[in-house]
């Protein structure tokens, strides 16, 4: 009962694994519950939508790459910026309605798409990073992520307005690297010229994107304007991915370049070097100075009132939980221990008091993370740089932008087969934590084929007669005719060698280790397919039957691979002599054996066009009276 169990278990491991995807969701439906601690990851495995804290107390419902830490630089959107849950009661669901809407424990839900008629509807995490609500049976779009913009620009989304409903799409820094909520600092279009972007401090306007060109010559935005909607957008070509509007107004790309922000202008009396550094702990001042602003000011807010005031030496937010207020200090203010309150204080660096081993944060164009001169210079290199290339890779420009086109035809072509996963990670990491322990106590007992095949000792080579070898041969073409033509992706493995074969305790094949798998359009499927596969899957079968790496040449005392003794002993017609001694003894007819071998062989030819296709190999092996060609000479390949 136990091992039927087990072997179903491994059926459907394996089903997950051949079908692609992870077996992580990626999509909410009607009647379902996403509670703390649950996920959806998008198709691929880039995006992941939960719940995260950053404090004890504070919940929200976010976007992040997936496979990195819920925080600011990594989340892409968060749900409920403005309304945290207190708890960990938190759970995205779709009622029977159809609405999309976070419950928990203390108060009204939250709802983030609100249904006008009942319908039946389904939330899907894409692998653009867009959460989508649409309707089950017109496949309608009701309610999207992008339309809700929080701090982090993706290629796809918008900035602009709507005309028709005034709804505005922005980014917002947040309140602290801790706190979501929408701060003071705003990046989006100018709500009085629609064809300017501009970064906004409450409603001054500090950057537009006609007196920097740094932002604008790395992201490509395009400005659409029409009766409904005047925007602008950028594709994610090159490696230009995201744009982030941090909690100290600093808008910066995937590599911390910081490309605009939301500064001031600094007072004489100010140095661009000045910096301040925070430190968090029971400190208290004579002399603070606090604004009484509604207690609405934000740290952003506060840190400007520090550099504008030219005796302030360090400031604070007045309530530390979320960090709002402004408390400003001037020399000589003398610090101490205090005993109740504990917060963070931002020091001036150059001020002899401050705190050592903090982190600095500079304090005024932005730039926490690099020098402004250096950016500036580096920048001017590779502007020049790159102009210079552009010039002279003219040529190579039509030839980019044809590969740019390939390339963006096969995101279309994957989106279009409905997405799925080339690493099914969650099958894989356990197949490789067994072998790595190799005890019987897990779940599933896992061997590698390689390690069996080159084990001399008992107990195991004898588990790989030759009925075993067959059906592992056939298993493996068959997973492989399964790959190219019949999962939702058409994915060619690269990377087809014994050490990527794994075996159950049946000694069934699995396939594995997709980490060098790519995925191809249909027309270059067929081009590929044999091209790559063909001679991977020939060097495995010659493997299996001789029971030796292909690089082993000291095997041979030729200065051979396995290939090219095969073919050496093809044409001197002993091709005996290459099958594993131990299969030999069976009772097997050599025939058989050795039409395993002139199959490899017709596999591993020179000319990917000689190669039969994984179907072709499939019923050669169950059709035994197909006549084979003879095969020509083969690929030398390296291991
Ligand atoms: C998130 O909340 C848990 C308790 O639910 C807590 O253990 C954890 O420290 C919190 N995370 C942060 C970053 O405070
Ligand atoms: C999700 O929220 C709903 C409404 O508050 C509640 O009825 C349900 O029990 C919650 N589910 C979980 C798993 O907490
Ligand atoms: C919504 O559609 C799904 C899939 O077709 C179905 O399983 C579910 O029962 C439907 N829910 C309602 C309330 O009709
Ligand atoms: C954009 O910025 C430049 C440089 O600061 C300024 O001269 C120009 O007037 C600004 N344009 C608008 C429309 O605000
Ligand atoms: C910028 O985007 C536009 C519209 O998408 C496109 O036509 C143009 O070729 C792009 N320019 C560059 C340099 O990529
Ligand atoms: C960007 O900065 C964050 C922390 O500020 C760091 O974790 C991350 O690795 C940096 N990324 C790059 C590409 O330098
Ligand atoms: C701060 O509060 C005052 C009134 O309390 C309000 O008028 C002002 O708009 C608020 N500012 C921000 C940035 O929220
Ligand atoms: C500058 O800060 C000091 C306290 O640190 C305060 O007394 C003074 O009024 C401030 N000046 C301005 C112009 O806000
Ligand atoms: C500091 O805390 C103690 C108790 O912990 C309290 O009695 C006292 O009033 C507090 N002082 C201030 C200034 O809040
Ligand atoms: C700086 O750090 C050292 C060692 O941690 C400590 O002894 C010293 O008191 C610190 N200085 C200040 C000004 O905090």
């Amino acid at each position: 009962m136990a091992n039927k169990v087990r072997k179903l278990t491994l059926v459907l491991l394996c089903l997950i694994h051949y079908l692609g995807p992870s077996s992580q969701l990626d999509t909410l439906v009607q009647g379902q519950e996403l509670k703390d601690g649950d996920n959806l990851v998008s198709a691929h495995g880039k995006f992941k939508l939960g719940f995260f804290n950053l404090t004890r107390n504070n919940y929200y419902l976010g976007i992040w790459y997936n496979g990195k830490h819920a925080e600011l630089e990594n989340l892409v959107w968060v749900a409920n910026r403005d309304t945290p849950i207190f708890d960990n009661s938190g759970n995205l669901t779709i009622d029977d309605y159809g609405n999309l809407k976070i419950s928990h424990n203390g108060g009204p839900p939250i709802v983030l798409y609100s249904a006008q008629d009942a319908s039946n509807t389904s939330a899907a995490l894409l692998e653009t990073g867009n959460l989508v609500l649409s309707e089950l049976n017109s496949g309608r779009q009701l309610w999207q992520s992008f339309d809700y913009p929080t701090h982090t620009l993706l290629p796809g989304m918008k900035l602009g307005v709507s005309r028709k409903t005034g709804h505005t799409w922005s980014l917002r820094s947040w309140i602290s690297s801790k706190i979501p909520a929408a701060s003071s600092c705003t990046f989006g279009m100018d709500p009085k010229l629609t064809n300017q972007l501009v970064i906004l401090w409450h409603d001054i306007i500090r950057w537009n994107n006609s007196q920097d060109n740094i932002l604008t010559f790395n992201y490509n935005f395009s400005y659409v304007s029409n009766e409904n909607e005047a925007y602008f957008y950028y594709h994610g070509e090159f490696e230009w991915g995201k744009l982030t509007l941090d909690d100290w107004g600093e808008l910066y790309d995937d590599y911390n370049f910081t490309l605009a922000n939301c500064g001031v202008k600094l007072p004489e009396c100010r140095n661009s070097n000045d910096e301040f550094y925070p430190d968090y702990g029971s400190w208290d001042a004579i002399d603070g100075f606090e604004f009484n602003e509604g207690d609405n000011l934000t740290l952003l807010d506060c840190k400007f009132k520090c550099l504008n005031n030219c005796s302030c030496v360090a400031f604070a937010s007045t309530i530390e939980d979320t960090q709002t207020g402004c408390e400003i200090w001037s020399t000589p203010a003398i610090f101490g221990p205090h005993s109740n309150v504990t917060r963070t204080i931002y020091f001036l660096r150059a001020f002899g008091n401050q705190p050592n081993g903090s982190e600095g944060v500079k304090n005024t164009w932005g730039n926490r993370r690099q020098s402004n001169k250096w950016i500036t210079i580096f920048v001017a290199v590779v502007v020049i740089l790159i102009t210079l290339g552009c010039f002279l890779c003219f040529a190579k420009w039509i030839k980019h932008k044809a590969e740019a086109d390939r390339k963006k035809k096969q995101k279309m072509l994957i989106q279009e087969l409905g997405g799925g996963n080339v690493i099914p990670s969650t099958v894989h990491d356990k197949v490789k934590k067994q072998n790595n322990d190799g005890q019987a106590s897990q779940e599933l007992q896992i061997f590698r084929f390689e390690s069996i095949s080159a084990s001399t000792n008992s107990t195991k080579k004898y588990l790989l007669n030759w009925e075993k070898r067959v059906n592992i041969i056939e298993g493996i073409a068959q997973g492989l005719v399964y790959l190219h033509k019949y999962s939702r992706l058409k994915v060619i493995h690269r990377n087809l060698k014994a050490s990527n074969i794994l075996l159950d305790e049946d000694m069934n094949p699995k396939i594995s280790d997709f980490g060098m798998a790519r995925i191809f359009g249909l027309k270059e499927l067929e081009e590929n397919t044999n091209m790559i596969m063909g001679s991977y899957y020939g060097v495995l079968l010659l493997e299996i039957v001789s029971g030796k790496k292909n690089n082993s040449s000291h095997y041979f005392d030729q200065p051979f691979d396995l290939v090219g003794y095969a073919w050496q002993l093809w044409n001197k017609g002993k091709c005996i002599e290459l099958i594993d001694p131990t299969i030999l003894d069976e009772s097997c007819p050599p025939s058989k054996i050795l039409r395993c071998i002139h199959v490899g062989l017709l596999c591993a030819q020179d000319q990917a066009t000689d190669r039969p296709t994984m179907v072709d190999v499939v019923s050669m092996f169950s059709n035994e009276t197909l006549q084979l060609s003879s095969p020509k000479q083969p690929t030398y390949l390296e291991d």
